[in-house]
Order: structure tokens, then sequence, then C-alpha cells
């Protein structure tokens, strides 16, 4: 998959998820400042409901994971594994920044 553009970088809220369309697909991505930029698919493969980049954010193990708010499975941020759940799993995107943009494409 290319790398598609999502916004500026200035517009990307700090510390909290923000969803936006990647080629086709709906994506959270999560800002957590000195931590990185994140991003996971922001459909919640327990439910089908697009809403991960509206999830809690914790850390365990070393490991950074989102809770979806709707049944609290967590999804690592890193692996897009669940944390509960081993037959559920999330696709995670690469982010670069380049010339002021942010940009993401899906992780092969
Ligand atoms: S969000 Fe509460 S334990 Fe993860």
């Amino acid at each position: 998959m290319n790398w598609v553009t999502i916004c500026d970088e200035q517009a990307l809220p700090s510390k909290r998820g923000i969803a936006a369309w990647v080629a086709g697909k709906a994506v959270a991505i999560f800002h957590l400042g000195d931590a990185g930029i994140y991003a996971i698919d922001n459909v919640d493969p327990a439910t089908g409901v697009s809403v991960l980049s509206r999830g809690l954010l914790c850390e365990f193990e070393n490991e950074l994971f989102v809770a979806s708010p709707l049944h609290k499975q967590h999804y690592s941020l890193t692996t897009g594994r669940c944390l509960e759940n081993e037959t559920l799993s999330v696709d995670t995107y690469e982010i670069k920044r380049q010339s002021g943009k942010i940009l993401a494409r899906l992780l092969a």
C-alpha cells in the first residue's frame, strides 16, 4: 500500500485518538507525544463498530494498548493483537512525517 497523507502535522491532536480514512479503511491514529504516533484499524473486530480512536490508552508490560469503548478488549498499538482474545486482531499502520504532513500506510 502506498503512503496516504492524513493531515497537517499541527492538526494532529496530542494524547488522544482521531479517525481518518486510509485507502478506504477507517484508521485510528494516536499521537502520544514523545512516545510516538501509532495507527491501527478503527474498527473493533469484536463488534464491527468503528470506535477504537475513542478508546482509553494504557500500557501493559511495556506495550501500548487501546481499550475498545464497547466491550473493553485491548488492542496493541504496535502489533494489533488483542490482549484478551488471541483470535482477534487489528491491522497496524506505519506513520511518517514529511514536509509538515502526517502520512500512513498499512504495514506488510
Ligand atoms: S484502559 Fe483501563 S486497563 Fe486498559
